[in-house]
């Protein structure tokens, strides 16, 4: 927890160069007026849509503070949701500012869950891919101030966290990491070396060991590259008994140019972000390791750059997947679906109890459901409202849409078992999915969770800065946590 500068006090204590931040519910303070310091007395005036309300500058006792007070209540978002966008901004405050630290005082019964907003806040919100710049960005140290009562649980949960936040940093970093460095090879080593740190045996395929297990799907869209494709498997067992075997999916291409199905130029740069449900299965799956969750997870991530060039696919090849099922590549920037279809295959070999895809699969869920809100597809409601139950604890948001099998005709092809088109663009994120679920046997539990508005963006989104945003991560982990022990 150090790293992150993010610290639990019971007792408020203001040095030179802090930023106190206050809260407000509406007109009720979220903080104990009298705990403050006896010169500050908080003073409400005209609000201004949701930005600050009051501000404090000044000397206290000989000390330099900025004390910022913010209502927190609106109509459009929760409150603790608002706790992670207004830390988000007393951090970016600090940095201009030149401030050292945040003091976030909290009271009453919504503490604790308050405190783990602050504490996402600071280390998501604060949160920025520097790797390549000249000029890092600071740490600023947060604290939040909870009753001696409330210290213990408040602290507790914050231990867990800040491993699920450091997992979501990590996936944000290589999300944001440019496709000419973030190759298949560079991504499964950094998975390699992320899933041994967590306990996860990992198992990397190469390009001879995909041919040998006949995954045409994989090998077809990263035919054209001159980095050649990867599948990385790993595998967390816990110590004890595990009721559950999970298995994740995530889609990895490294960079989506739509193959010979060119992209338009505008936006193309967005796809190095095209193995983002890569990404958060896998360092998902590495915090539930690490938290040590009594459930057994595998993580499966084929990774490919969808290229152009000599060995490359073309509109109208016909392909057999691992399963034995041909497809019919109708457009080579339909990709993520082949190669999960691969990918789907070996999840299903190994006869799981349920088993979670993540993609940014389709431009169809974006027009659907916009930059905020990923799309969820399930052929059990009981996943599927497990999986919205989870989100509703993380922030994250999913909508259901229906995997409504006469969407599914178009797929069917002339000359191969199905195409990875169904003709019009028409419910295109309906349409992958059903296309997906070819390769899902009956009796398995299956989500299907295609994220590709909400991975990246240069807009700030909620608490989170430009580039990657881990999206998924947390969702993940607390579904994993909710299902460990069920039977
Ligand atoms: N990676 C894209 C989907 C995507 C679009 C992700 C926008 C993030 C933002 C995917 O491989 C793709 O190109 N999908 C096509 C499918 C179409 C050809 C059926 C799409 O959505 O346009
Ligand atoms: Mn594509
Ligand atoms: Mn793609």
């Amino acid at each position: 927890m150090a790293k992150s500068g993010f610290k639990i006090e019971s007792k408020l204590t203001l040095r030179d160069g802090d930023l106190l931040l206050l809260t407000f519910d509406g007109s009720k303070p979220l903080f104990k007026a009298a705990d403050l310091h006896p010169e500050i007395r908080p003073v409400r005036s005209e609000k201004r849509d949701q930005s600050w309300v009051t501000v404090y500058a000044g000397k206290l006792s000989g000390k330099r503070l900025l004390v910022l007070a913010t209502d927190l209540k609106s109509k459009d978002r929760e409150l603790v949701q608002q706790m992670k966008i207004a830390v988000s901004k007393a951090v970016a405050c600090c940095r201009r500012e030149g401030l050292r630290r945040i003091q976030v005082p909290l009271s009453g019964n919504k503490a604790i869950k308050l405190s783990a907003a602050v504490h996402e806040g600071a280390v998501l919100g604060g949160h920025c891919f520097d790797r390549y710049l000249a000029k890092k960005t600071r740490i600023v140290p947060v604290q939040a101030v909870v009753s001696q009562k409330q210290l213990g649980a408040a602290r507790s949960k914050a231990r867990q966290n800040a491993i699920v936040f450091q997992e979501v940093n990590s996936g944000r970093d290589l999300i944001s990491e440019p496709a000419n460095i973030a190759t298949p090879a560079f991504i499964a080593s950094t998975f390699r070396k992320a899933g041994k740190a967590s306990g996860l045996q990992v198992t990397v395929w190469d390009r001879k060991r995909l041919e040998k297990e006949n995954c045409g799907g994989v090998l077809a869209v990263g035919g054209a590259s001159s980095v050649p494709p990867r599948m990385v498997i790993g595998r967390y067992r816990p110590t004890g008994k595990a009721a559950r075997h999970l298995v994740l999916v995530g889609k990895g291409v490294s960079f989506d140019t739509g193959g010979y199905s060119l992209k338009l130029p505008s936006g193309m740069g967005d796809m190095k972000a095209d193995m983002a449900g890569a990404a958060a299965v896998f360092f998902a799956t590495c915090a539930i390791a690490r938290l040590k969750l009594p459930l057994k997870v595998t993580v499966i991530t084929p990774l490919v750059e969808n290229a152009i060039g000599q060995g490359g696919f073309r509109p109208g090849d016909i392909l057999k997947t691992r399963s034995g099922k041909t497809v019919q590549v109708d457009n080579t920037d339909a990709e993520g679906r082949l190669i999960l279809a691969d990918a789907l295959d070996v999840a299903a070999g190994m006869k799981p109890d349920m088993v979670l895809d993540v993609a940014t699969l389709t431009g169809a869920s974006v027009v659907a459901l916009g930059l905020e809100i990923a799309a969820l597809f399930s052929n059990d409601s009981r996943l599927a409202s497990a999986i919205i139950a989870a989100s509703a604890e993380t922030g994250e948001m999913f909508w259901e849409l229906p995997l409504y099998r006469p969407y599914a005709k178009g797929l069917r092809g002339p000359t191969a078992d199905i195409r990875n088109l169904a003709g019009d663009r028409w419910g295109g994120a309906i349409v992958a999915a059903l296309f997906l679920q070819n390769w899902i046997p009956e009796d398995l539990s299956w989500a299907h969770l295609d994220i590709a508005g909400s991975v990246f963006g240069d807009k700030i989104l909620c608490h989170l800065g430009p580039g990657g945003k881990g999206f998924g991560i947390k969702t993940l982990v607390e579904f994993a946590g909710r299902t460990a022990g069920k039977k």
